[in-house]
């Protein structure tokens, strides 16, 4: 990868370039860095770059002739030009993920009151590395180049992406090193053990645990599915509540729970969607029993009537015990209630059935 960086002040990039892991990746030929002077670019003879805003108003404005030709002379095909500004999107580790795999990036750093606006035609990215402003787009752009360039095949340890912040939308895991006790605070005693299933397991639990106590905007539902059960963040089933946009996990009270709980699929469903099954599954019953009911007729004898009485009753009670929940109460009374009526019809018709064939004895015995 090559990064070119546009600045009025280049020297502010020496010691980001000369120290540690940057001059490293930049000495082992990882990455290319150039840092060129805007001002060499300007054609004015006073080598000015930048100018009164018109319409009036305080600070100066970064003139685009200087910076189109720094542009143009720099770029190729591939290259992607970064604008360092505070009105340009939030920069984030996905981002830093993106920019890495690109061939070849410039970087312009503004200065002053910023750019003239038109300058932005020529650029294929504005960045901002947060909601402040800062004097000049110098310490963003290094912002920036260092997440892109640590991130670069062989710079660092490959395997440590994995487990730092950001990587799978959640925060790293706590890290400690010796001693074990240090002020009386001691070194879980986890991570002492050397059985490194359980220690990734507490590791990836952690994670989840941190990422909740202190970012959980940044549990989306990409993150891997885990119910933890932990003290600190209530009881358990601590993903769930971001997951699921806001629905509720319930699980069943009687299933069986370790501290962590990892599965490999999850079925989420809109508890609209329930509520349409069970009313349609209702109604289905419903004319079931209505059916059931047309069928008695005057000769029958009154058993048939009782059956029916039975199993609409037991189905009355598997209602309010299982599905009232996912309902809702006026749909619950209203089913109850046209229950009860079918309830009300089966009774007088059984009792008129018994009635009627006591008389038909009584007749017969006269
Ligand atoms: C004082 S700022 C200009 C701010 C500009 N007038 C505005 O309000 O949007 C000067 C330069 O610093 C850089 N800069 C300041 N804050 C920044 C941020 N949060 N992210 C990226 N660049 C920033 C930009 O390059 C900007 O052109």
């Amino acid at each position: 990868m090559k990064i070119d960086i546009l600045t009025l002040f280049p020297n502010m990039f020496d010691g980001f370039l000369g120290e540690s892991i940057i001059k490293r990746a930049i000495d082992t030929e990882k990455v290319q860095v150039g840092v060129h002077n805007i001002r060499d670019y300007a054609k004015d003879k006073h080598k000015r770059v930048d100018d009164t805003p018109y319409g009036g108003g305080a600070g100066m404005i970064m003139m685009c002739q200087p910076i189109f030709d720094a542009v143009e002379s720099i770029r190729n095909k591939k290259t992607k030009v970064v604008l360092l500004t505070p009105q340009g999107v939030l920069y984030n580790q996905k981002l830093a993920t993106t920019l890495s795999k690109e061939e070849h990036l410039i970087f312009l750093c503004g200065h002053y009151e910023g750019f003239d606006e038109r300058v932005t035609s020529i650029v294929d990215m504005e960045i901002s590395i947060g909601d402040y402003v800062l004097t000049g787009g110098e310490l963003p752009s290094m912002v920036v180049a260092d997440s892109v360039i640590r991130l670069l095949p062989g710079v660092i340890d490959d395997k440590a992406h994995q487990i730092e912040s950001f990587y799978d939308n959640l925060l790293d895991h706590p890290n400690y090193t010796k001693p074990r006790t240090f002020k009386g605070m001691r070194v879980p005693d986890i991570l002492l053990t050397g059985h490194h299933q359980n220690i990734d397991k507490w590791r990836q639990t952690e994670r989840i645990i941190k990422t909740m106590q202190k970012r959980p905007d940044l549990i989306t539902k990409k993150v891997t599915y885990c119910l933890v059960k932990d003290a600190r963040i209530g009881n358990i089933a601590i993903i769930n509540l971001l997951i699921l946009d806001g629905m509720d996990i319930t699980p069943r009270n009687n299933a069986k729970r370790n501290d962590v709980i990892s599965v490999t699929k999850m079925i989420l469903i809109e508890p609209s969607f329930i509520k349409k099954v069970i009313k349609t599954k209702v109604e289905k019953k419903l004319k079931i029993f209505i059916e059931r009911m047309h069928e008695l007729d005057e000769d029958d004898d009154s058993t048939s009537a009782q059956l029916l009485i039975f199993d609409i009753e037991k189905y009355k009670k598997y209602l309010i015990d299982h599905y009232i929940g996912y309902v809702g109460l006026d749909y619950g009374d209203l089913i109850i209630k046209k229950i009860q009526l079918l309830l009300n019809e089966l009774m007088i018709r059984k009792h008129l059935h018994i009635n009627n064939s006591s008389k038909e004895t009584r007749g017969r015995s006269m």
